[in-house]
């Protein structure tokens, strides 16, 4: 019997990622990476480091370009855009670089102006109002005068979110946003990356390798292995997953012995 005609078409994904491959001279990183991501879920991304995580991420923006496949935003193609023709659509999408990226020479509040000036704002006054709220929305207006290298590592982190959301995106990728951070740190930008997504609907991608990260944010989890994408699930799914390499990521296990 044939199916029933579904009552609604099924919406297109917001990211449609179709057969990835990206090496680095003789080095094979993504092998065929399929992935779609929809509008409002929080993806989280693992996998072992060196993996190819980050330079997923990095397609999606459009800062590398992929050897072979396809990346379509929401269902424009990034293959082949010049830069200009990135500039809109990167315009729609936050970016929490692994290392956090700050300018050295500029203040907390330059840096997280950063964006708007590059999308041609001029108006001081609605600079610094956005500015200010980004970084209310962080926990740093405090801070908004101080230069990063005074900055503990978890407020650089900070500034590098509040420099993600400033331009009010509907996407935002963090690279590690909680790597090296001590546990309450951690906690608070887990709550943020999960508040960002209730207030605002943002769409999110968070590559981490803090399991309980991992389960506290994932709507939905994907694992890169071997430049492939080895695990797309639900947190439960991952969870109860029967596969060894799975369960010693999940609790850590290197498969060493001292
Ligand atoms: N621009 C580049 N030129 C040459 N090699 C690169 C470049 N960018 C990444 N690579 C290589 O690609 C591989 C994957 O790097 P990537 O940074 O994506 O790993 P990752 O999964 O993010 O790891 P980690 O968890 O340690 O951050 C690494 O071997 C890296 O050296
Ligand atoms: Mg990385």
């Amino acid at each position: 019997m044939p199916a029933p005609p579904s009552a609604e078409p099924a919406a297109s994904p917001f990211i449609q990622i179709r057969g990835l491959h990206k090496s680095f001279d003789s080095q094979k990183v993504l092998q065929g990476i399929d992935l779609d991501i929809s509008r409002g879920e929080t993806l989280v991304l693992v996998g072992p480091s060196g993996e190819g995580k980050s330079v997923l991420l990095k397609h999606i923006i459009g800062l590398l370009h992929p050897d072979a496949g396809s990346i379509q935003f929401d269902g424009t193609s990034l293959c082949g855009l010049s830069e200009r023709q990135l500039a809109p659509l990167r315009r729609r999408i936050g970016y929490l670089f692994q290392n956090a990226a700050l300018f050295d020479s500029l203040t907390v509040a330059q840096n997280v102006a950063f964006p708007l000036i590059e999308a041609g704002i001029k108006n001081p006054a609605e600079i610094k109002s956005r500015v200010q709220e980004a970084l209310e929305v962080v926990e740093l207006d405090a801070h908004k005068e101080k230069m990063p290298i005074n900055l503990s590592g978890g407020m650089r982190k900070r500034v590098g979110i509040a420099r993600a959301i400033v331009g009010r995106p509907e996407i935002i990728l963090y690279d590690e946003p909680t790597a090296g951070l001590d546990p309450i740190v951690t906690d608070v930008i887990d709550h943020l990356i999960k508040r960002l997504q209730k207030r605002y609907h943002v769409t999110s991608v968070v590559i981490t390798h803090d399991i309980a990260s991992v389960f506290k944010i994932a709507d939905r989890i994907v694992m890169l292995k071997n430049g492939i994408v080895y695990f797309n699930g639900s947190p439960d799914q991952l969870r109860h997953s029967p596969d060894t390499f799975i369960q010693d990521f999940i609790a850590g296990r290197s498969g060493m012995t001292s």
